[in-house]
């Protein structure tokens, strides 16, 4: 009787991992998402079953945008991509993948200048949750250089981001950067 009690608990426990989604979670401000991060999304859904677009409100960094059209501007720019979704979290990271499910944080290296900030981080969530990984994926170098703030600089003096980031991404940023002037 124990045995089948035992049994049962694998086969559960199997059953469980079988058809247990692959979700991960790809966190950061998106102020605003750019084609690099799209990048990255496409790039994790041949590995994961789900991406899940974490946003943070980020007070400290002083966003552009607001988190509600941080997150209008991601689910607009992922309307073809399936199994992605867009969320909002706060608090630390770790709790809100484990809400979730997840199974890793997913982290774009661009260039060797991101390993050590992404080396702490990732430890520090290691130390808080051992068993969720962070795993990290190279965009397309031709996102290499990229960043939100590269992209608000160069249109806030005139310059074009066309291929850099979504077209409603780009209008956004002119409208915004226009008001401010
Ligand atoms: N393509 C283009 N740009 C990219 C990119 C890619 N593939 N990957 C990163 N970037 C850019 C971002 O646009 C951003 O640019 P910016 O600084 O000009 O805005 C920069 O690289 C990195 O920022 P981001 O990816 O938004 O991360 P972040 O450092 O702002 O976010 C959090 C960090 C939110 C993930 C982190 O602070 C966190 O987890 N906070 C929750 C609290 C917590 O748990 N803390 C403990 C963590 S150890």
């Amino acid at each position: 009787m124990q045995e089948l009690q035992v049994w049962r608990y694998h086969a559960d426990a199997l059953q469980k991992e079988v058809f247990m989604k692959k979700i991960s979670i790809y966190p950061g401000t998106f102020d605003p998402i750019t084609n690099g991060h799209l990048d990255l999304v496409k790039r994790a859904l041949r590995i994961f079953d789900e991406v899940i677009i974490a946003v943070a409100p980020s007070q400290k960094k002083q966003p552009l945008f607001s988190l509600q059209k941080r997150i209008t501007l991601i689910r607009n720019a992922i309307s073809t991509l399936k199994r992605a979704k867009v969320e909002v979290f706060e608090g630390l990271l770790v709790e809100y993948v484990r809400k979730k499910n997840g199974i890793a944080i997913l982290r774009g290296l661009r260039a060797i200048s991101d390993y050590e900030y992404e080396l702490q981080m990732a430890h520090m969530n290691r130390r808080l949750d051992t068993k969720i990984e962070t795993v990290f994926m190279m965009p397309s170098e031709e996102y290499s250089f990229l960043t939100s703030s590269i992209v608000k600089e160069v249109v806030s003096f005139g310059g074009s981001v066309k291929d850099l980031v979504p077209a409603g991404v780009e209008k956004a940023l002119r409208d915004k950067l226009k008001n401010r002037k």
